[in-house]
């Protein structure tokens, strides 16, 4: 047995799915051993060069010209740490390595470049570690280091040593973290997706704990990092973020502009870094990351660094590197998500957004007392709503039963319905394999209206509000098509469930929240759905929880 070793769960860029191109990689002699999370994009010429130079390559990735070109320093001389070093000077892209070999034994070196996959050194008295993600940490030690880009760490079972790739050695102070890895146990329930979805009433309540005092019926931010000048000088606020977390963003942008009044969008954040975007120091940018460590996101966050804009992040883990690119942090408060599709991360993040809408209302004078006080009324039955919502699972089974043998799903919705008919479409995808599109419930006609028929079933969002008549109007033109529909509407509410096929009622609640309470049934449609498919929720196919690379 040794005390020293290196693992990595592949996310394929290059070279197939199998055995061959899985890590650890090694070199020619098999003396040197490399995992890495990232694209070498400069690998194609390095590949050359290593070949004509006499190496022979056992992989298709571009991961194993690491191995090679730490190979040859460590021949040269070269202890591990400086070979990794002068490798980074060679290697373009974001990337996280570790390395390891027969000249050192007991010694595993780490580097970060770029801000691509994290890595986190965990220490402990027992043996030291490091992993890409702090939940893998977590059952050896609660005392951690993030590395940021350029830097590095040499692990050996009693020692620590970072360095910068470029400033030798660095000080790097541990922080203790309070999360545990207690989480990580499904308990009763088959999948963590469940369990997670279940959670919900209780996470959403950790939201608000310090911030909403239901008493005096009044929202307050305490760890808002703006001062009040600076808010008064903001004229947009662009919310960034990937996936489920751009569908967060979508829903607070809409939260902030009708609360607030402040100019608000959402943008994709591999979008956002890569266009030149309008902002300057009188954006607010918040990244919407509940790893806070997307590649993409962190990107945007630079991005918006170089135009000077002011920075928040949105985040459940503190620590992260979106943390320490952002003037200041809201924690999500969800806990520990396993499931790779998010659930209750954006249901708290939805939550978070809410009330930092109403922050910045009461910030920019655009909300009475009494507004707060209703907004304050609305949240403390959140948690119990959303309890309701997961009372009665067969309703959801029974129409995840009917939806196994289709192909095509259309959710539409309106206002903050959809942005929810987004994420209740990309539920579908990510974990049943249905195709899903959602749509703005008026951008029907143009276009996806061709695409209904009996084959073609829509779910339409349609709770009580202002633009419930609207909605209605969609679903007749579904039902005239010969499209089924299942409704999500107000408990009550006759009209709809007797025009949809079927109907799944949401507890009486203002609009905003309604957007929220909406999440519930469609994350429960999509889970019970793949059950019934026999997938397995929570691995689904080619998807990975962090996305580290571009
Ligand atoms: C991946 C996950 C999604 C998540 C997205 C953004 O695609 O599968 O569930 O929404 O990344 O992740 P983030 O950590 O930035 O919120």
């Amino acid at each position: 047995f040794g005390n020293t070793g290196i693992g990595h769960t592949r996310w394929a860029t290059h070279g197939l799915v199998n055995e061959r191109n899985a890590h650890p990689h090694t070199s020619c002699d098999g003396k040197i051993a490399i995992i890495h999370n990232g694209i070498v994009e400069n690998y194609v010429g390095l590949r050359d060069e290593l070949t004509d130079a006499g190496h022979e390559f056992a992989s298709e990735t571009d991961s194993e010209i690491i191995a090679h070109l730490v190979e040859d320093r460590v021949k040269g001389g070269a202890t591990l740490q400086e070979a990794l070093r002068l490798t980074a000077q060679r290697i373009h892209g974001a990337n996280a390595i570790v390395v390891t070999g027969t000249s050192e034994p007991g010694v595993i070196v780490g580097l970060r470049l770029g801000n691509a996959g994290g890595i986190i050194v965990g220490l402990s008295d027992s043996g030291n570690v490091m992993a890409s993600d702090l939940l893998a940490v977590l059952p050896y030690t609660n005392r951690v280091v993030y590395l940021a880009s350029g830097e590095m760490a040499e692990l050996t079972p009693s020692s620590v040593r970072f360095t910068g790739i470029d400033r030798g050695e660095i000080h790097k102070k541990p922080f203790k973290t309070d999360i545990s890895a207690a989480s990580a146990d499904k308990g009763e329930f088959p999948h963590f997706m469940l369990k997670e979805i279940f959670e919900q009433p209780e996470a959403v309540s950790s939201a608000m704990r310090g911030r909403v005092n239901f008493d005096a019926g009044a929202v307050a931010l305490p760890d808002f990092p703006f001062a009040q000048s600076e808010i008064d000088a903001i004229d947009q606020i662009v919310l960034i973020g990937m996936g489920t977390s751009l569908h967060s963003g979508m829903l607070g942008a809409y939260f902030i502009e009708s609360l607030a009044r402040i100019p608000a969008r959402a943008d994709n954040a591999s979008e956002f870094r890569y266009r030149n975007p309008v902002v300057n120091e009188n954006t607010l940018v918040i990244a919407l990351t509940q790893s806070g460590e997307t590649a993409d996101t962190l990107a945007a966050m630079e991005e918006a660094a170089i135009h000077g804009a002011r920075r928040l992040a949105i985040v459940e883990t503190d620590g992260t590197q979106a943390t320490r690119m952002a003037r200041g942090t809201l924690l999500v408060r969800a806990g520990q998500e396993i499931g790779v599709a998010s659930t209750k991360t954006m249901t708290n993040t939805v939550v978070t957004l809410y009330l930092l809408a109403i922050h910045l209302a009461k910030m920019r004078g655009q909300i009475s007392t009494s507004q707060e006080q209703a907004a304050a009324a609305e949240l403390s039955t959140l948690p119990g709503k959303l309890s309701r919502l997961l009372e009665n699972s067969t309703q959801y089974t029974e129409i995840a039963a009917g939806l196994t043998g289709k192909q095509h799903l259309l959710y539409l919705g309106r206002g903050g319905m959809f942005p929810a008919a987004m994420e209740g479409a990309l539920k579908m995808k990510e974990i049943a394999y249905i195709h899903a599109e959602g749509y703005a419930a008026g951008e029907m006609k143009h276009g996806p209206i061709a695409l209904i028929s009996d084959a073609m079933p829509t779910i339409a969002l349609a709770p009580a509000g202002p633009l419930q008549e609207k909605m209605i109007s969609n679903i007749n033109e579904v039902k005239t098509r010969g499209g089924d529909v299942i409704a999500i509407a107000t408990e009550g509410d006759s009209i709809i469930k007797r025009i949809a096929d079927d109907t799944l009622f949401l507890p009486q609640a203002d609009e905003a929240f309604s957007s929220i309470l909406a999440l519930i049934p469609m994350q429960l449609l999509a889970y019970h759905t793949a059950v019934a498919l026999e997938l397995d929720p929570d691995k689904p196919r080619n998807l990975a929880k962090t996305v580290t690379v571009e």
